[in-house]
Order: C-alpha cells, then sequence, then structure tokens
C-alpha cells in the first residue's frame, strides 16, 4: 500500500527513483511523485494516476541532482488527485516527504497547526506529518534531525517516510513505524537506497537494513547509517545479505506478472516442498521450528488468522491439519480477529498466513496473540518482513517475489507448506499410519510435476474464457477441501476482471444461491475430490435442472460430471488432500484470461494493492 523509494549518493537519482517506482508501483497506482534536491536546486513533480503518467509530465531534462524521494499512492486518504500526490511540502516548501500508512490522529495535529497558521493544499494526512516537522523546527530552536524526532513523538498509527530538508541536501532522514522500509547500502556507505521492498534496491546493492518500529534513520553519503530511536537513543543494526535474481523481478518473456507467477509454479512448489523434505527418506522437517512441532501436535487449538487470498489457504489447511492430524482448528478473517475481543490462550498456537508478511490486520492479530500469552507462527514468502521476524517461529514458503496484485504462486505455496505440516503432525501423533504419510508425500513430490501438466491447458482455458466475457455474474461451488477453492476461484475472478462471482460449499446453493440459477447464472463446479463426487454431480444436477450453465474441474478420466457439464477443464488425478494446489491453477488461469480479454489491467487491478499495510 503506498511504495516510496529514495537515493542519496554521487549517481543522478532521477534514474534510480523513476526505475524504483516502477518497481513499487503494484503496491499502488493512483498517483506518483518525485522530489529532487541538490545545493542549488530542490525541484518535485507529480500527477494523478500511474508512474508513466508521472514521466510523461517531468519535462526532458537532465537530472544533476544525487539526492531524492518518490512515491506511488494507494488513496486512503482524499481522492487519488494530483493535489493529494506525494511528495507533500511544509508550508514554507522547504521541507518534504513521502509516507507510506495512516496517521490516525492527523485531524487533530491539523487543527493546531491550522491555528498556528499552516495551510494545507491537500486533504492527505501526510501533509501534516511534514508540516509538523517544520512547526517543530521553527519553534523549537532545534536541528532537522531533532524536529523530525520530535514530530514522530506525536504521530498515532503508521508509517514508513522519508524525509528532505532544503537547507541540509546532505542528509536523508528515513523512519518507520508499522509500515516497511528498507535501507540499500552501496560500497563503504557512499550512496544508500531506500525503499519499501528490497526490489528496487537490489539491483544496486545487496546489503540491506530493516528497519525496526520506532526507529530514524539518517543517511550520509560518506558515513556509516546512524540509527536512533524516535526520542534519539543510538540503536544497534544489522546488516542483511540479500540475493535477489533480476528475471524475478522483470515480466520476461510474459505479458504479465500474474501469468508469470502462474506459469513459474512448477518451480516455485518444488523450491517449496523440497526444502521441507530430505533427500533420501521422505521425512518432512521444518528448519528452525524446533520446539514448536511438539506443540503443535499437543495444542489446545491452533487458529489460524489470515486476510483475503492467504485466509482461503488458512481454510484449506484447517481441513487438512483436522483430517491428517486431528487437531482442533479455527480460521479467523484478521480483520475481526482484532477487534472481536478473541479469546486467546496460552497453549494456543496462532498462525499467522501472509504473502507480505505486512498486512496490517494479519499483523495486529498476530501481535495480540503474543501479548495473550499464546505462540506465533508465521508463514510468510517475504524474507525479514515484519510478520517473519515478530512470530515465534516462520515457515518461509519459497515462492520468490511475487508483484501481479492478485496472489498465485504464494498461495499455492502456503498450501504446499500447510500439507506438509498436517502430515508431519498427523504422523507424529500416529494418527495417520506411517504408510499413508509416506504416500502422502511421494504424491506431493509429484506435484510440481502435475502443475506443469496442468499448464499445458492453458490454450484451452483461454478458449472457454472467450464465452464469458459478457458473463455480469458467476457462482463457483466445490466440497470439503475445494470449498476453500471455490472462494479463492471466486475472489480472483472479482478482483481481475470485475465480475461478480461467489463461491459456496456446494451443499449450500440450495440454501440461498440457487435462486439465481438460470441461463445466464453461469456456475463453475468441482468436482475432482474422490469423497464427495456423487454428492457434488447430484448438486450439479440441481443446476442442469435450472438451465445454468456448468464448467467443470474434474479428473482426467471424468465421464459423470464431464457429460452433464457444458464446458470441461481437466486436471491430473492426485490425493483429495492434495488436490487444492492443482486446481488452484486452472481456476487462476481462467480469471486471468478472462480480465485480460475483457481488457483489464491484470497485474493492477483498480482499487486494489499488494501488501495492504493499513487497516
Ligand atoms: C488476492 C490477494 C489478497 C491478499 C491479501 C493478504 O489475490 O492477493 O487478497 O491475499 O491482501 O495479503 P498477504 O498474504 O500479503 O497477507
Amino acid at each position: 500500500m503506498c511504495g516510496i523509494v529514495g537515493y542519496i549518493g554521487q549517481r543522478k537519482a532521477y534514474p534510480i527513483l523513476i526505475e524504483g517506482l516502477k518497481r513499487l508501483e503494484y503496491r499502488g497506482y493512483d498517483s506518483a511523485g518525485i522530489a529532487l534536491l541538490s545545493k542549488d536546486s530542490f525541484e518535485v513533480y507529480k500527477e494523478a494516476g500511474k508512474v508513466a503518467d508521472l514521466e510523461a509530465v517531468i519535462p526532458e531534462k537532465e537530472y544533476l541532482q544525487n539526492v531524492g524521494i518518490a512515491h506511488t499512492r494507494w488513496a486512503t486518504h482524499g481522492q487519488p488527485t494530483f493535489k493529494n500526490a506525494h511528495p507533500h511540502y511544509s508550508e514554507s516548501k522547504d521541507i518534504v516527504v513521502v509516507h507510506n500508512g495512516i496517521i490516525e490522529n492527523f485531524m487533530l495535529l491539523k487543527r493546531r497547526l491550522i491555528s498556528q497558521g499552516y495551510q494545507f493544499r491537500s486533504d492527505t494526512d501526510t501533509e501534516v506529518i511534514v508540516n509538523l516537522i517544520e512547526s517543530e523546527y521553527k519553534g523549537g530552536d532545534v536541528n532537522f534531525e531533532i524536529a523530525v524526532n520530535k514530530a514522530l513523538q506525536q504521530l498515532h498509527g503508521a508509517y514508513a517516510m522519508a524525509v528532505l530538508f532544503k537547507e541540509e541536501p546532505e542528509k536523508l532522514i528515513v523512519a518507520r513505524k508499522g509500515s516497511p522500509l528498507a535501507i540499500g547500502i552501496g560500497k563503504e556507505y557512499a550512496e544508500f537506497f531506500i525503499a519499501s521492498d528490497a526490489i528496487p534496491i537490489v539491483e544496486y546493492t545487496q546489503d540491506l537494513i530493516y528497519l525496526n518500529d520506532n526507529e530514524v534513520a539518517i543517511l550520509e553519503r560518506n558515513k556509516r547509517v546512524k540509527v536512533k530511536d524516535i526520542y534519539g537513543k543510538p540503536k544497534r543494526y544489522k546488516v542483511k545479505h540479500i540475493e535477489l535474481d533480476n528475471n524475478m523481478i522483470t515480466k520476461g518473456e510474459y505479458e504479465h506478472f500474474m501469468l508469470k507467477e502462474i506459469f513459474e509454479q512448477p518451480n516455485t512448489l518444488s523450491n517449496t516442498i523440497f526444502s521441507h523434505l530430505s533427500e533420501k527418506e521422505d521425512t518432512i522437517y521444518f528448519e528452525g521450528l524446533g520446539d514448536l512441532k511438539e506443540q503443535l501436535n499437543n495444542a489446545n487449538r491452533i487458529l489460524i488468522i489470515a486476510c483475503g487470498t492467504s485466509w482461503h489457504s488458512g481454510l484449506i489447511g484447517e481441513y487438512l491439519i483436522e483430517e491428517l492430524a486431528r487437531v482442533p482448528v479455527e480460521v479467523e478473517y484478521a480483520s475481526e480477529f482484532r477487534y472481536r475481543n478473541p479469546i486467546v490462550k496460552k497453549n494456543d498456537i496462532v498462525l499467522a498466513i501472509s504473502q507480505s508478511g505486512e498486512t496490517a490486520d494479519t499483523l495486529a492479530a498476530m501481535r495480540y496473540s503474543k501479548e495473550q500469552g499464546a505462540t506465533t507462527f508465521a508463514i510468510c514468502n517475504v524474507y525479514g518482513s515484519s510478520m517473519a521476524r515478530e512470530a515465534d517461529f516462520v515457515a518461509y514458503t519459497y515462492a520468490g517475489v511475487e508483484i501481479g496484485v492478485a496472489s498465485t504462486k504464494a498461495f499455492t505455496a502456503q498450501v504446499a507448506i500447510l500439507s506438509l505440516l498436517a502430515i508431519s503432525m498427523g504422523e507424529k501423533n500416529k494418527i495417520l499410519d506411517t504408510k499413508i504419510a509416506q504416500s502422502l508425500i511421494k504424491e506431493l513430490r509429484e506435484v510440481p510435476k502435475l502443475v506443469a501438466k496442468t499448464l499445458e491447458k492453458d490454450s484451452t482455458i483461454a478458449k472457454l474464457a472467450k464465452d464469458f466475457l459478457k458473463t455480469t455474474s458467476f457462482l463457483y461451488l466445490g466440497r470439503g477441501v475445494n470449498f476453500p477453492l471455490a472462494l479463492e476461484g471466486a475472489l480472483k475472478l472479482k478482483e481481475i476482471s470485475y465480475i461478480h462471482a461467489e463461491g459456496y460449499p456446494a451443499a449450500e446453493m440450495k440454501h440461498g444461491p440457487i435462486a439465481m440459477i438460470d441461463e445466464t447464472l453461469p456456475t463453475l463446479i468441482i468436482g475432482t475430490n474422490e469423497a464427495y463426487y456423487e454428492k457434488v454431480v447430484s448438486n450439479a444436477q440441481e443446476v442442469k435442472a435450472r438451465k445454468g450453465t456448468i464448467i467443470s474441474v474434474v479428473n482426467e478420466d471424468d465421464k459423470q460430471l464431464a457429460n452433464m457439464s457444458d464446458y470441461v477443464i481437466r486436471v491430473p488425478k492426485v490425493a483429495d488432500v492434495l488436490q487444492p494446489i492443482v486446481v488452484a491453477i486452472p481456476l487462476h488461469l481462467f480469471s486471468y484470461h478472462v480480465a485480460v480479454m475483457k481488457g483489464c489491467n491484470v497485474d493492477q487491478p483498480r482499487n486494489l494493492a499488494k501488501s495492504v499495510t493499513v487497516e
């Protein structure tokens, strides 16, 4: 949600910033802006719309400034207009700031600043920050650094920010609370790169510092980084070496990141599955989980908290863990959990699932659970993310960088981890016979190949998608472990093609949604699970009897359901509990093709942003 980038060094800042914004655009694309600073000039450009719109309004000239900050916005306070675009100036136009997050007490601070004579040009909470810094600087006989600290001490809410001051062009100050911020260190501290994540930085340096909450860093060329708390007390920091292959952050031969990420899954799944399996015997291990394994098996219950697509993988986790290990699981939307005074006990294990590891609601719910004494466990995709750092235990999905706003490969990697976890728990507490556990592991080893085979259906799915471009509403049905997939398929269609879709447990259809079925409402039915097959066929009959169109996702050898369907997508057969990984592929591809054919921007769907760092 909003991306910030900054640079201070000897290079020209402009190309670094504009390229950085392009790489961070997945975090928000409502408006963009850049501030460039040198001893003799201070220039700010901004524009409503995407980074390309900003580039189009920036005059063609050589930008010589070696310092700058930039921002790509996902609107929270104020519409996505020019006046609300960052960077925001202070009243005197001497200080400029870019900010990701939300300042909750901004109205109070704004009123106070207005009473001091400050005028506001935007509707944003960010303009309050920059004027507050200025008011502290002017009124308090303090230097720039202390003025920033004094302002930060008054802010409630979340921020990752970068601040520049015209009178001190040798200094870039950054601060973090709640929203992520990484600092890249150039050779011998000669230059610094800052960004909301490592993606815009790794091309220049792989040595990074991740700021913690309530920390401020002062970046000056050829000087070691100074990290302090907001009261000025020096803090220790660690420099981490991060390796990110450039292929991971570019589209390569693909038209969209989403398609590239869908096609990466044979690899991402191999990476995720095989990094938790011993090479010779089929033993599942989770490095660093140590004690947690015992705790998981003896847990009173496991509480899974997540949002969106990660919540769907949590629901799949519930089916898997209860089925294979018989440990009680509850799954909650993190946003509801954190505000409904939930009962969390010391012997609960709270499992937070998140691609980004930064989703504000999931992070807050995890922190709350920790305060209640529960053991926290995170399944995350982003190394060094807040959840990964703060959880008692962490298991990484090795899906690689996910840039498409709609989550695809991170979802299947999460489900793969949950499958491994459920099998290993079941084996350990002797619910699962060793032979069955071994055969499931064997099948799981094959899943990346089955996914590759399923991807061969891409052109069939694209052809099928063509017939649904005018459809306004869809129903997705599944049973058992494939019910959460029905939710996932519907969510994906909604978010990238803007077609209304609802996911339902197939049997629930007759308790309401069946009333909607007619020739105009297609139903996608997942009919791969052996355990529920006959029941799903009956549900399909109910749809057919009401003249509904059926698209079915079935096993390769299916006859009955396929014969009743208007459209059929066949997938390779795999054990019921492992199906969600394989079945996710046609669902994601279907949404992708419908959206692309409708002319929608699948990588940057309207109103959305990846990594929702606000509530
Ligand atoms: C949907 C999607 C979102 C995210 C949700 C949680 O395709 O990507 O629903 O799943 O915002 O994000 P993470 O997993 O980063 O916590």
